[in-house]
């Protein structure tokens, strides 16, 4: 059993939670950009999540998880204190950061809570960080202090402007890399992109004339996490790959977006109607 040391909502709406979970033996592994899976019983499903921190002197790792499904909405009732059953990882690789020496980091919603200790791990590597963060709405906001801290240049925006600058991430990131040549300032030589898969997609297609190499995390569908079932495969080059043991990361000029949206739906109703059956009083799974 796995302890969760601290729980907290990052947001005024409450659809995202930190959760501090002990677990020595990941945190003593674990890197940015790699995932873990949990299990919140012997019956539950599992739900891979991103390392979102680690102290390897506690023993704790930390997730950023939003509310979103079943298993989610279940973690999110558990308090401090309680325990989930399994807590397997680290998973996957660690985001490469090797060389690099300017980078712009774009987060989407939840996503730059798995963003943000890539960001971190870069900028006191040296690197020079641009985190452009974007959101729906003030409401659901997470981060602020955590990412200005993280970055050399932080942008917020939101797509209603009721938070920070309104509009997209795609024109923030154009207008930072236009910015760039404009000044005669070296350009980014990485964009990592983590967020909806939509908008994973149109980054690409702002970089891509750029020859600007963009890597983005993916978080697919995935059962064992270890490479063995094939659910979380992924078209990248032409080529299959499954994201929990050749990724997450991937070159987004690369990855096959269309197949990648349309395999992320594919459950989306099963998953919706699960949701639905959730006991508010025990945060149980109803009969019936
Ligand atoms: S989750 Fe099964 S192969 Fe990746």
């Amino acid at each position: 059993m796995f302890k969760v040391v601290t729980k907290r909502f990052l947001n005024d709406a409450k659809t995202i939670c930190l959760f501090e979970i002990e677990a020595p033996l990941v945190a003593k592994h674990a890197r940015a950009g790699q995932f873990v899976i949990f299990r919140l019983d012997e019956q539950g499903e599992r739900v891979p999540v991103s390392v979102a921190g680690y102290d390897r002197e506690k023993g704790t790792v930390t997730v950023m998880v939003q509310a979103a499904g079943r298993t989610t909405k279940m973690l999110h009732t558990l308090n401090e204190g309680d325990c989930v059953a399994d807590f397997v990882g680290p998973l996957g690789k660690a985001t490469e950061m090797e060389g690099l020496k300017k980078v712009c980091v774009v987060g989407g919603g939840v996503g730059c809570a798995i963003a943000y200790p890539i960001a971190k791990e870069m900028h006191e590597k040296g690197i020079e960080v641009t985190f452009i963060a974007g959101f729906r709405s003030a409401d659901i906001v997470i981060l602020k202090e955590e990412l200005a801290a993280a970055s050399d240049k932080l942008i917020m925006c939101t797509d209603d402007g009721s938070y920070g600058e309104k509009g997209f991430t795609t024109v923030f990131l154009k207008q930072e890399i236009e910015a760039n040549i404009a000044s005669g300032k070296a350009q980014f030589d990485r964009v990592i992109a983590i967020g909806p898969d939509i908008m994973m997609k149109f980054l690409a297609d702002v970089t891509r004339p750029y020859g600007i190499k963009t890597i983005i995390s993916l978080d697919p569908i995935m059962v064992d996490g270890t490479g063995m079932c094939g659910c979380c495969r992924v078209i990248v080059g032409g080529e299959t790959k499954f994201a929990c043991v050749d990724g997450p990361d991937f070159d987004a000029h690369e990855v096959d977006f269309d197949s990648l949206i349309k395999r992320s739906a594919f459950y989306k109703d099963e998953q919706d109607e699960a949701a639905k059956h959730i006991c508010n009083l025990t945060g149980g799974v109803r009969n019936g």
